[in-house]
């Protein structure tokens, strides 16, 4: 059994971010610039903003948080966002989610100019993702994606079950794994809430992608010998030997699944770096890009 490191891997990205941050402050060229909105005051949320400003932080970008009230309008939020639209030294930005039940998300989503869409949330990014065409790719995804082309892990031809149909991580996840690419070319299932004999599909599955939050939902009995398992559950529960007063727990019973597999990520350290490094490519591209068209990924 071997450990998908995204700790580690994460860290190697960050290296060749900042030499290439270094590299284009040497030649006196615009450093990648995001900008986080994060609205209310959601624990969760809250870190993984922070997470995210700080990282980038960490390897020379600049970067912004903008905390907004719980209580601004719909209207308000929407102006924030064409500000940043027009924002010629923000490359690229992310409206943290959830929002604020008064808020429509889709809304929101969709106000966001495609070439300044990090997360890849737009269906714009998202329709030419199906079609394997020029896009941003949802982070989290991106970045299980990133790790197992690191690994060099088989997936062509593989039969790969994908739990949690969400538009962030499980619907998008499906759709790279199909893809003729590598890694890709997976036979894909794709389980949700509704799902029958789950149970018989993961016996099958020569990886699974756990996306529901649920912790130890996915038992050593659903899974065969010699599987990969990506766990992208990170949820909190309370610990009070922790100095946060938390602690993080995927899917996975990882005791006993980590032993049948051939690849596991644990968690925490595993999908979760790699989710953030995404973003951070991501942001490189859009500034890349700028005034270009898209790359192929
Ligand atoms: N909420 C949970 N994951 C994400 C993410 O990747 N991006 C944004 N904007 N919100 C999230």
């Amino acid at each position: 059994m071997q450990i998908l490191d995204g700790k580690s891997t994460a860290l190697a990205v960050r290296e060749e971010l900042k030499k290439a941050v270094e590299d284009r402050k040497s030649k006196g060229q615009k450093i990648p610039h995001l900008v986080a909105v994060l609205v209310g005051n959601d624990g969760g949320s809250l870190t993984y903003v922070g997470a995210k400003v700080k990282a980038c932080k960490e390897i020379g970008f600049d970067s912004t948080l903008i905390h907004l009230s719980e209580n601004i309008s719909e209207k308000e939020l929407l102006e924030q966002v064409e500000k940043l639209n027009k924002d010629s030294d923000v490359d690229g930005f992310i409206v943290q989610l959830p929002l604020p039940k008064h808020i429509d998300e889709k809304k929101i989503t969709l106000a966001i100019d495609p070439k300044k869409d990090v997360d890849g949330f737009h269906p714009n990014n998202l329709g030419n993702m199906v079609l394997n065409l020029p896009c941003f790719l949802p982070a989290t995804p991106a970045g299980m994606m990133e790790l197992l082309r690191r690994y060099e892990v088989e997936t062509a031809g593989k039969h790969c079950v994908v739990i949690g149909r969400s538009h962030i991580v499980g619907s998008p996840m499906s759709i790279l794994m199909a893809r003729n690419t590598s890694p890709g070319n997976a036979t894909v299932t794709l389980a949700h809430s509704r799902t029958k004999n789950l149970k018989e599909l993961t016996l099958q599955a020569d990886i699974i992608v756990s996306a529901i939050g649920q912790p130890n939902f996915l038992t050593a009995d659903m899974v065969k010998e010699g599987a990969v398992v990506l766990d992208v559950g990170i949820t909190r529960v309370e610990d009070s030997s922790k100095k946060s007063g938390y602690k993080l727990l995927g899917d996975v019973d990882f005791e006993q699944v980590a032993p049948k597999c051939s690849f596991i990520t644990p968690v925490p350290g595993g999908v979760g770096p790699m989710t953030i490094v995404s973003l951070m490519m991501n942001t490189l591209k859009a500034m890349e890009l700028r005034g270009d068209n898209l790359s192929a990924n």
